[in-house]
C-alpha cells in the first residue's frame, strides 16, 4: 500500500484509451513508450513504436525521427515558421504540443523533453484530446531542479533516519544497509518525472562516518539507486565530506591545495564515473556545523569548492558548495555577530573566483528557512558565480507535516522578488540564468517510506509544487493546486463528466483551496510574529518555546524585553545586515517607515506600542494574528470534515487526525505567544480577549 499520489492509474485513462504512436531513439523514449503501454494494457488503448498506415489519436516524437507522420510534420513547419532561426528549436528538455485536425502531438528535441511532453499530456487529461490548440513551447527556466535527501544510511543517534525527515524513514536506506527494494524508488521517480525533477542528491549534507564511504566502498549502493532513476531523467549527486582524503584515504591532510589531496580527489571521482557514468556530481557543506572544511588549512571556500570542481570537470560533473556558511559557536552577549550577515560576509567577496561547474547553493533567506525571512542579499551580490537557490520542502520550520502548510506562496514570492529593483531581474532569473545556465533550484526533500510519501497527505503537493516552480517559477501557486488536485483525487481530468462527479470534484477543489491555499500565511500568524523567526522549541524545532534560544550559541535572537522586540540590523544603529541589499532593498529595509510590516522585527528593534502600516501596534498585531492564525486552523478542521466522502476514508483519516494535532498545536502557539508578550509588555489586548497571565 503505497499511495499513487499525482499519478494515479486513472490519470493515465486518456491516453490509455487511444492510439497512441511514439517515435525515437533512446532509454528515455523507451520510458515513454512504456508508460503509454502500460496505460493502454489497462484502458484497452494501443500504442506502436513505428509509424503505420494508420490514424493516430496522440503522436509523441523526437525531432530527429524521420520521417515524422503528417500532422506532426505539419505541427512543427508551423511552430518554425512562427518563430524562425535561431528560436525555432525546442531545446533541451523542453517540448512542443499542439492540437489539429483531431491529432494531438508532442515533439520534443531530446527524449528528456519528450518524457516531460508525456506528463503534460496526463495533466491536460481529456481536454488533451477534445480541444484543438496550436503549438505551444514548454521549456524549463532552471536547468537543474534537484532534492536534496537528508537522509542518513545509519540511524543517527539523534536525528535518526532523515535528518528533519517527517515521514516515517528513507526511501533508500535502512538500519545502515540500502533498503533493497528498489520498487518504491521507482515510483518516486515517476512521481518526480512527473514534475520534472531532474537531480536527487541521496545522503544527508551532514556527512557521518557510514555515510562517507557512499564515494568509495559503498559506492555500488548509489550505482543501484541511479540505475532506477535513470530511465526518468534524474541524475544522481552525492553529498560528500570534505576530510575524506584523511578519513577514508588516510592522506595526513585534505588541505585543497596540497597536490597529493587533489589527486586523490580526481582519482576517486574517476572511479565514481567508471560506475556511474551519468553520476551528476557533490553536494558540500563545510566549515558549517560542525563539518570539515578548508578553513582548517588557512584556505578559502573558492579553494575548497574549486578542488571538487576540478575533479569532476573532466566528467562534466558539478559540486553544489552549500552557502550556509555561520558561527553556531557564537557568544549570545555579543551583539556584533549577526548570523543574517554570515553567508554575504563569507562568500560577497569571493564572486569570480568559483570554476564554471561550481554551483553556490544558498538558502532562500539569510537565516534558516523561517517561516518568514526577507530574501538572501547573497543572491543579489554573486553576477560572476552560478548560484541556486535552496528551499526546504520538508518542513523544518514550517509544522513538520503535522499542519497543512502550503509553501508554493512562499516559494512564489522568493522567486519573484526583484533584489535590484522593480526593473531589476528576480531571483527567478538569477537561478535560472541568461540563457537556462543558472544554477537552478534546490529543495530539501519532504519524502520518506510513510504510505502517503509525505507523512501528511496534503504535504505532497509541496513535493509537486517544487518541480513545477522550478520548471516555470511565475506559475500561479492556485493553479498548481488545482493541478495536484486534479490528479491526485479528482475523476475530472479523467472524463468521468457525469455531473454528480463534477459537482463532487468542484466540491472537494472548494475545499482544498479554503484550507490550503493560505495555510502558509495562517502558520505564519500563529508563530513567530513579523519576520522575527526562532521561537521553536530547540533541537526538534517543533511547538513554540518562546526564549528557548535566546541565550544560547545559535545567533537566533529575537531581543524581546518590557520595551520592545526585534533585531536591530541597521546600518546606523545595527548590525548593518540592511546594507547588504542593493540599493532598492538597502534603503526600505533600513528605513522604519518603509520597511514592510511582515519583515519590521527582522530588520529593527521597536516598542510595543510602534504602529505598523496597518494601523495596528505591534503588541495588538501580537494578538490579533495568534488568535486569527489559531481561528484559521480550527476552521480548517471543520472545512476537512465537509471533505469526508469526497476523498478515500483512510486519508480523510489520517488528515482528520493530523489536524487535530495542528489546532492543538496552533492553540499551544497563541497562548504562549500572547502571554510572553502581555507578561514582557503589560499592554492588555484591546479587545480583551482571554489571555492567561
Ligand atoms: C538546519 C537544520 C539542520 C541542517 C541544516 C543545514 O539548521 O536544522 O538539521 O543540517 O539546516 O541546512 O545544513
Amino acid at each position: 500500500g503505497t499511495h499513487p499520489a499525482w499519478l494515479p492509474p486513472e490519470a493515465f485513462r486518456p491516453i490509455g484509451s487511444r492510439r497512441t504512436l511514439v517515435l525515437g531513439d533512446g532509454l528515455l523514449t523507451e520510458t515513454v513508450h512504456d508508460e503509454a503501454a502500460r496505460a493502454c494494457a489497462r484502458y484497452g488503448g494501443h500504442v506502436h513504436r513505428h509509424t503505420r498506415n494508420e490514424p493516430y489519436d496522440l503522436v509523441l516524437a523526437l525531432t530527429t525521427a524521420e520521417p515524422l507522420p503528417g500532422p506532426a510534420q505539419t505541427v512543427l513547419d508551423e511552430f518554425r515558421s512562427t518563430t524562425g532561426p535561431p528560436a525555432n528549436t525546442i531545446g533541451g528538455e523542453g517540448y512542443l504540443t499542439a492540437r489539429r485536425h483531431g491529432v494531438t502531438t508532442v515533439l520534443a528535441d531530446d527524449a528528456a523533453g519528450l518524457l516531460y511532453g508525456l506528463f503534460h499530456v496526463v495533466r491536460l487529461g481529456e481536454r488533451a484530446f477534445t480541444e484543438e490548440r496550436p503549438p505551444e513551447r514548454h521549456a524549463p527556466t532552471m536547468r537543474r531542479r534537484m532534492l536534496d535527501h537528508w537522509d542518513n544510511v545509519d540511524i543517527h543517534p539523534v536525528m535518526g533516519q532523515v535528518e528533519r525527515g517527517y515521514a516515517g524513514g528513507s526511501l533508500f536506506w535502512r538500519d545502515g544497509a540500502p533498503r533493497g527494494d528498489l520498487a518504491r524508488v521507482r515510483d518516486y521517480a515517476r512521481l518526480l518525472a512527473a514534475c520534472a525533477v531532474n537531480a536527487i542528491s541521496v545522503n544527508n549534507v551532514n556527512v557521518h562516518a557510514t555515510e562517507a564511504l557512499l564515494l568509495t566502498d559503498r559506492l555500488g549502493d548509489v550505482a543501484a539507486i541511479a540505475d532506477v532513476l535513470r530511465p526518468y531523467g534524474i541524475r544522481v549527486h552525492l553529498s560528500v565530506s570534505f576530510a575524506s582524503p584523511v578519513t577514508l584515504g588516510r592522506l595526513p591532510s585534505a588541505d585543497p591545495l596540497d597536490e597529493d589531496v587533489r589527486k586523490w580527489w580526481a582519482d576517486v571521482t574517476e572511479r565514481v564515473y567508471d560506475t556511474i557514468p551519468d553520476f551528476g556530481g557533490y553536494v558540500v557543506k563545510a566549515d558549517s556545523e560542525g563539518q570539515p572544511g578548508p578553513f582548517a588549512y588557512g584556505r578559502d571556500h573558492a579553494d575548497g569548492a574549486n578542488l571538487l570542481a576540478e575533479a569532476l570537470e573532466p566528467f562534466g560533473g558539478v559540486v553544489h558548495w552549500r552557502a550556509f556558511v555561520y558561527n553556531h559557536r557564537q557568544d549570545w552577549r555579543d551583539r556584533s555577530t549577526d548570523r543574517a550577515r554570515a553567508a554575504h560576509d563569507h562568500f560577497a567577496p569571493l564572486d569570480g573566483r568559483f570554476r564554471d561547474n561550481v554551483i553556490l547553493q544558498v538558502k532562500h533567506g539569510p537565516i534558516d528557512f523561517q517561516a518568514r525571512e526577507p530574501v538572501s542579499p547573497v543572491i543579489a551580490a554573486m553576477p560572476a558565480t552560478h548560484l541556486a537557490v535552496e528551499l526546504q520542502v520538508t518542513q523544518e520550520y514550517t509544522g513538520q507535516q503535522r499542519h497543512v502548510c502550503y509553501l508554493a506562496p512562499m516559494w512564489r514570492e522568493v522567486l519573484g522578488f526583484r533584489p535590484w529593483g522593480p526593473d531589476g531581474p528576480a531571483v527567478a532569473d538569477v537561478a535560472g540564468g541568461v540563457s537556462g545556465n543558472g544554477g537552478g533550484l534546490v529543495g530539501v526533500s519532504n519524502v520518506g517510506d510513510d504510505p502517503y510519501w509525505t507523512g501528511h497527505p496534503l504535504a505532497q503537493a509541496n513535493l509537486y509544487a517544487f518541480g513545477r516552480l522550478a520548471w516555470a517559477p511565475w506559475t500561479d501557486p492556485a493553479a498548481i493546486l488545482d493541478e495536484w488536485i486534479d490528479l491526485t483525487f479528482t475523476p475530472a481530468a479523467t472524463g468521468d463528466t457525469e455531473p454528480a462527479a463534477t459537482r463532487e470534484t468542484e466540491r472537494l477543489r472548494h475545499i482544498l483551496h479554503t484550507i490550503m491555499d493560505d495555510s502558509w500565511r495562517t502558520y505564519e500568524r500563529y508563530t513567530a510574529p513579523l519576520g522575527v523567526g526562532f521561537m521553536v522549541r530547540p533541537g526538534h524545532h517543533y511547538g513554540p518555546d518562546v526564549d528557548g534560544y535566546e541565550y544560547t550559541p545559535w545567533g537566533t535572537y529575537h531581543f524581546a524585553d518590557r520595551d520592545g522586540v526585534g533585531v536591530d540590523r541597521t546600518r546606523a544603529t545595527g548590525t548593518g545586515f540592511s546594507g547588504q541589499y542593493p540599493p532598492a532593498w538597502s534603503e526600505v529595509y533600513e528605513s522604519l517607515d518603509r520597511c514592510p510590516d511582515d519583515l519590521l522585527l527582522f530588520f529593527h528593534h521597536v516598542p510595543y506600542g510602534h504602529v505598523l502600516h496597518s494601523g495596528s501596534t505591534v503588541i495588538q498585531h501580537i494578538y490579533d494574528t495568534h488568535f486569527a492564525g489559531a481561528g484559521q486552523a480550527v476552521e480548517a478542521g471543520r472545512r476537512w470534515e465537509e471533505a469526508a466522502g469526497l476523498v478515500d476514508p483512510s486519508l480523510h483519516a489520517r488528515v482528520t487526525d493530523l489536524l487535530a494535532e495542528q489546532i492543538r498545536c496552533a492553540g499551544e502557539w497563541r497562548d504562549q505567544i500572547t502571554t510572553y508578550f502581555f507578561r514582557k509588555s503589560g499592554k492588555p489586548d484591546t479587545r480583551g480577549r482571554h489571555i492567561s497571565r
